[in-house]
């Protein structure tokens, strides 16, 4: 159906050629991929094939699987991943050789390659010279003073988001923070235009992240298998691709209306600028991976806020007296010490992106070792960010560790490693919304933490699960107690 040449969310869906669409996105690829054919050359020890599939294959074990790989393998292990070659890094100097100082002569990982389906080649997914120029034409949308501009929505977002909570009211927090991250990145992408379909998106939203975890360990082979996993995975790519090419569509009718989609279709390099499906992929990327990672990490502060009611109270006292009662801004951010380093911890303890992989482009040496061409390399930010090797009393929700002598937030203050601490990743491949996500969750804590101490429902079973970023399986059941 086509509503004044835009295409309508009520078309129905066709599985088949969603398949098919999803399938030739995967296809697509802007390198070479070597082969690791190596099979002579001497590989590291590590876990065995039997452990891999248990513990990491399958169930929701992954993370903590992890975190005994760091333990028992102190530089370097290798494992077989259905029939691939990974070798998981566990030294911050390994770390730090390989993602920044061979960085360019890697590609992404298969898991994150997989996400192609729905997030076609966007930045996220896109490599090499094609990547480098996605990232100079999306750069701008996150300069300082843009994110400054943005900072106001977030927080006049978060206000009328708090109307909603009732003392005494029972919520799933993570169903509740992914609405309102969703609705702050579809502010200041997409102008108003999501208010009308931000519950759709975030129903189709939650059917994929949920399922994604399960899709990126098995691969593509799970949308040529007609099961419930493929129908509700395909149900969801569909509506979610329906619904950003209409809002694209509008866009470009409209013309400029300021916010990052208007930038992102006016982008241009010599000449040359986006192509409908560049649009469509960069805006699906800055969709996904700029609401459920802040989403996440908020969750989880909340969690941890209401486990350790001695933080939430020093918390507390920050913003009463910084604060007093106003809505937090962006001048506020250097004055809030307290409030950044409570999500520094929880994004120590929590990792968003809790794992991260590369396919190697060339032979690398590790520590003695060869990983050859086309092996992949794995790095876990929940394993190394958790290890009593770094950090100390590492099991600990200790927000205290981030201040430093004068009082100010900072990211050295623990005194960990480099390479022990990258919850936004490494180099050329590094978090493009880094900034953007510190002053979300900076202004959108200070904003409902002023009146709110949410208490996790009693006996609430949170488990852990690894979906593209780490969620809990069942939700975040608390209760809003008003201060
Ligand atoms: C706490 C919140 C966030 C965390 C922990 C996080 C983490 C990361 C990590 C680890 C990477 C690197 C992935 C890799 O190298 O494989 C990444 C890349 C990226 N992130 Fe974030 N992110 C967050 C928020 C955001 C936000 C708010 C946006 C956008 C509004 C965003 C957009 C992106 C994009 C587009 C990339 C790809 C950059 C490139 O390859 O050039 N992220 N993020």
């Amino acid at each position: 159906m086509q509503t004044g040449g835009v295409t309508s969310i009520s078309q129905p869906i066709d599985l088949r050629e969603t398949a098919r669409v999803a399938l030739a996105r995967l296809d697509h690829s802007d390198v070479v991929i070597p082969k690791d054919r190596e099979r002579a050359v001497a590989r590291p020890p590590g876990p065995s094939r039997a452990q891999v599939w248990r513990r990491f294959i399958s169930g929701d074990g992954a993370p903590w699987f992890m975190v005994e790989v760091e333990r028992d393998y102190p530089t370097i292990a290798h494992m077989r991943v259905l029939g691939e070659h990974m070798y998981t890094l566990t030294s911050p100097e390994a770390i730090v050789e390989v993602f920044i100082g061979h960085g360019r002569d890697t590609m992404k990982g298969r898991g994150l390659q997989g996400t192609k389906a729905v997030l076609g080649n966007g930045l996220l997914t896109s490599e090499g010279e094609v990547h480098l120029r996605n990232r100079r034409l999306v750069q701008p949308a996150f300069h300082r003073d843009r994110i400054a501009g943005y900072s106001r929505d977030m927080v006049d977002i978060t206000l009328i988001h708090e109307q909603s909570w009732d003392d005494g009211s029972a919520l799933d927090m993570q169903v509740n923070m992914s609405a309102l991250t969703l609705t702050i990145v579809g502010r200041t992408l997409f102008g108003s235009d999501l208010a009308g379909d931000a519950h759709e998106i975030g129903e189709s939203l939650q059917g994929l992240m949920q399922g994604m975890g399960r899709y990126i360990m098995l691969g593509p082979r799970v949308l040529r298998i007609p099961t419930p996993l493929r129908r509700r995975a395909l149900t969801s790519f569909a509506r979610i691709d329906q619904i950003v090419q209409r809002i694209i569509d509008e866009h470009r009718i409209a013309g400029d209306t300021g916010d990052m989609l208007s930038m992102l279709i006016a982008a241009e390099e010599d000449g040359t600028g986006f192509d409908d499906a560049q649009v469509r992929d960069e805006a699906m990327t800055l969709i996904l991976a700029g609401h459920e990672t802040t989403a996440m990490t908020l969750t989880w502060t909340w969690m941890l806020l209401a486990q350790n009611p001695a933080v939430a109270e020093w918390l507390h006292e920050e913003l009463d007296s910084v604060l007093a009662g106003r809505a937090p801004g962006m001048d506020d951010m250097g004055s809030l010490p307290r409030t950044r380093a409570v999500i520094a911890e929880a994004i120590r303890l929590y990792p968003p992106a809790w794992i991260q992989g590369r396919r190697m482009l060339s032979p690398t040496e590790v520590n003695g070792w060869t990983i050859p061409a086309g092996a992949t390399t794995l790095i876990s930010q929940f394993a190394m960010h958790r290890s009593p090797r770094w950090w100390n009393s590492s099991l600990t929700f200790m927000p205290q560790r981030w201040i430093d002598a004068d009082g100010a937030f900072s990211e050295d203050a623990p005194g960990q490693p480099r390479g022990a601490w990258f919850p936004f990743g490494w180099g050329n491949r590094r978090c493009i919304g880094e900034q953007f996500a510190w002053t979300e969750a900076t202004l959108v804590l200070a904003t409902l933490a002023q009146r709110w101490r949410p208490e996790l429902v009693p006996g609430a079973d949170i488990t852990v699960t690894p979906a593209v970023t780490l969620r809990s399986k069942g939700g975040m059941p608390m209760v809003l107690r008003r201060r």
